[in-house]
């Protein structure tokens, strides 16, 4: 029998019934990948999927860890960037897995940020009507969200994210060295959804931020593992959602937070290196702040503080900061309508009371986010 892998890794689990799986998050834990997986799954191979940037620098070390324990090994290696999430880069993957003879029994390993979690989780739903896969997040984002909670994903020209399925993988493991060589930008953006949990939830978990963002910014060490215990809170609030609503049927949706202006602002900029991800949500999210305020439910003094925070750490706060024209308020309507269900004229969103507080609010006036939107995409 194989030795219970133990050493500084954090473990929070994910109680999902028969498809609970825990995630490790620690520095240098991509070591035990192999042993853990041995563990799981005896004599499993597995099929590594990982994007280019990510494989120059984390490949090496995810197949000796498999090749240590024993773990047999294929891989692909996709182009880096949103564009793999596509009916073609998923219909080589697929095949791919099938020449490397993966059969039910064995698993595929997903080696990279969002995308690669979402693409090579997709594949692992499908081949063969499904298959086990463990993620090992290597950005920020994925740590601490899309790597957690089992939405997998492929776009279609109809929108990003509309074809796939709910999978959840069976370990993640979450190695924190791994984001040293993760572009700054890209670090950053990722930090906007590590604020989104304490402002979804966790008002003391949001205060710790703001006075601990930086060393989670800088390379962990013995001193200092800010890094590690944030993505563990991140982790534990996401496992716990999703552990009472795997299929966002009610409270899933406050993970939304920030999201409706922000993916409104991603389609405008046509999902560009304009504005990343993380960077709409962080202006989404305080959007949202601001338009609760507007709505009486907080205080502008609430709004004015998430606002300082993204804008201390350098995360845009305002639409006009991202530079270039704006996209005009119907243009925006128009995409926020495509990305929500409008019924009688009434938006979802998903609002602040306070800051730890968040609530689904169904009765959203299409009018008010039109006045909003009026002030807001002003031109300055
Ligand atoms: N499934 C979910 O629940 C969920 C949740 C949120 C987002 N997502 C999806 O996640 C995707 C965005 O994920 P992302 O922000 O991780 O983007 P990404 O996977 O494109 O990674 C960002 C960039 O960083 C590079 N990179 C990744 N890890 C690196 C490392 N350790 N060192 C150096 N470079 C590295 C990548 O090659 C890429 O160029 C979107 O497609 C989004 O739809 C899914
Ligand atoms: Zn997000």
């Amino acid at each position: 029998m194989t030795a219970p892998v133990r050493g500084d890794a954090v473990v929070v689990p994910v109680s999902l019934g028969p498809r609970s799986y825990d995630i490790v998050i620690g520095r240098g834990v991509i070591a035990t990948l192999g042993a853990r997986i041995a563990e799981l799954r005896p004599a499993a191979k597995a099929f590594i999927v990982s994007d280019k940037n990510v494989a120059a620098h984390a490949m090496a070390a995810a197949r000796s860890a498999l090749t240590r324990a024993n773990v047999a090994t294929s891989e692909m290696v996709v182009a880096p960037g949103e564009s793999s999430k596509s009916y073609p880069v998923l219909q080589q993957l697929c095949e791919a897995i099938l020449d490397a003879q993966i059969e039910r029994g064995d698993l595929i390993v997903a080696l990279g940020g969002g995308v690669i979690g979402d693409l090579a989780g997709f594949a692992a739903a499908v081949v063969r009507r499904g298959l086990d896969y463990v993620q090992v997040p290597t950005t920020l984002l994925a740590q601490v969200d899309s790597s957690v909670g089992g939405k997998t994903a492929i776009d279609s020209r109809h929108g990003k994210n509309l074809i796939g399925a709910f999978h959840q993988p069976i370990l993640v493991v979450a190695d924190t060295a791994l984001l040293d060589t993760l572009p700054e930008r890209e670090f950053r953006a990722g930090y906007a959804e590590l604020v989104k949990y304490g402002l979804l939830g966790d008002a003391r978990f949001f205060s710790w931020l703001e006075a601990h963002w930086r060393d989670i910014f800088g390379a962990s060490s013995p001193h200092n593992s800010a890094r590690e215990h944030a993505v563990a809170v991140a982790c534990r609030a996401k496992a716990a959602i999703v552990g009472r609503d795997e299929r966002e049927t009610g409270e899933r949706a406050l993970l939304n937070l920030g999201h409706t202006f922000g993916h409104a602002l991603e389609a405008a900029y046509g999902f560009s290196d304009r504005l990343l991800h993380g960077e709409a949500i962080a202006i989404g999210m305080v959007l949202a702040f601001e338009f609760s305020a507007r709505r009486g439910l907080i205080a502008a003094a609430e709004a004015e503080r998430v606002k300082r925070h993204f804008g201390e750490v350098g995360l845009p706060t305002s639409p006009s900061a991202i530079g270039g024209p704006l996209p005009g308020v119907e243009r925006v309507m128009e995409l926020i309508g495509q990305d929500k269900k409008v019924k009688r004229g009434m938006l979802t969103f998903i609002l602040v009371r306070a800051i730890g507080s968040a609530v689904i609010e169904t009765g959203v006036q299409e009018r008010e986010v039109r006045e909003f939107l009026n002030e807001k995409l002003a031109r300055r």
